[in-house]
């Protein structure tokens, strides 16, 4: 029997039904289509607005359909393992909330808290017990409601992001298919520049913070720009240095949707040619853990078994990384 590696068997998503568009930003705020579509790549974001819903809810929703399209039984299920920012509560975990909503009874789970990098964290830490082989049947959800966090006063930070949650089912394989390599990176010392102030235990809330609008995203946008490029391009230069592979070899760049001129500046950087470096962010902004799972999503018919892929995201922490897999069917 070959080396058991943790294959993607099944991707799924789901994005609420609200939108915002730029032109409805244009009436919020000082700012205008032309400046957030040459500046970002983004038209328009998907908004929960039903005040009951939150981050599991749609993830309950993007699950329901994997567990569906994979004709399996929430039972069946092991391990839940959520990237995300925006979980429902400060605790319990949300991985454990979406457990019970989908009946996950036999399965135990918790939130990675990376930011944007929320996925492949996720992703990364489930494959390895996937590759111990304590674990067959893996959810990695990525999934944040982050206009519970957006000030939509902040031009700086409200045309970028919008709410949706993806998920993949995680396997074992031992054909050669699945994930390969992976490499992960964090950096403390760029907290301050993408963070939320207050809600912590640093800072609890208090009428004060909340007067200071200090619980909602800040951001030093053009710091992690330059950071941005800089971390997934390394990464992404490294993993293929490490695997001993080309431009040639990899058949799709997946970047975290974050702006889509970081997203061509890695593929110049690196050069990539543009057809490889798959960019939907035109229609959901930046749904930080999501956009990965998401982008999967909306590609997955391009995908043909044993095609070489790498997924690679910068988030708040500074935390970044990449993952490189064969796609499994
Ligand atoms: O997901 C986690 C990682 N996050 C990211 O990777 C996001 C990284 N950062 C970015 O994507 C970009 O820095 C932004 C999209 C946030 C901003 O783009 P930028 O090209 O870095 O713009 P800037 O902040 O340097 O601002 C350029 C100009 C400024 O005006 P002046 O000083 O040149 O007169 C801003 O005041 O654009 C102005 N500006 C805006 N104008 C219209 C800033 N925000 C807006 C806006 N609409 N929304």
């Amino acid at each position: 029997m070959g080396k058991i590696r943790a294959a993607i068997s099944g991707v799924a998503g789901y994005v609420p039904d609200g939108v915002i568009t730029n032109q409805d930003l244009e009436q919020m705020v000082e700012t205008n289509d032309e400046w957030i579509l040459s500046r970002t790549g983004i038209k328009e974001r998907r908004i929960l607005r039903d005040p009951t819903k939150a981050t599991s809810d749609m993830a309950v929703e993007a699950i329901k359909v994997l567990l569906a399209q994979k004709a399996i039984s929430p039972e069946e299920i092991d391990m839940i393992i959520v990237g995300t920012v925006t979980g429902d509560y400060v605790f319990p975990d949300t991985a454990n909330l979406i457990a019970h909503k989908i009946g996950a009874t036999n399965a135990f789970g918790f939130d990675i808290n990376a930011a944007c990098s929320g996925f492949i964290f996720s992703l990364v830490t489930a494959s390895k017990f996937i590759e111990t082989g304590t674990h067959k049947k893996i959810l990695v959800v990525g999934a944040d409601k982050m206009s519970s966090i957006v000030n939509y006063e902040d031009r700086a930070t409200c045309i970028l992001f919008g709410d949706g949650a993806g998920v993949v089912l995680l396997e074992p394989d031992t054909e050669g298919v699945g994930i390969e390599d992976s490499i992960l990176r964090a950096d403390g010392s760029g907290s301050q520049f993408l963070f939320q102030k207050a809600g912590g235990s640093l800072h609890p809330a208090t009428a004060e913070t909340v007067k200071n609008k200090e619980h909602f995203a800040y951001q030093e946008g053009r710091v992690v720009f330059k950071a941005a490029i800089k971390g997934m391009s390394d990464s992404i230069r490294e993993i293929m240095k490490n695997n001993e592979l080309s431009q040639d070899d990899i058949d799709y760049v997946i970047a975290h949707q974050a702006n889509k001129r970081i997203i061509h500046g890695v593929a110049d950087m690196l050069g990539f040619d543009k057809e490889k470096v798959l960019v939907n962010i035109e229609n959901y902004g930046n749904t930080t853990a999501a956009t990965i799972p998401l982008c999967l999503r909306d590609f997955e018919s391009k995908f043909k078994k044993g095609d070489r892929i790498i997924l690679t995201a910068f988030g708040g922490g500074f935390t970044w990384g990449s993952i490189l897999l064969k796609w499994a069917y």
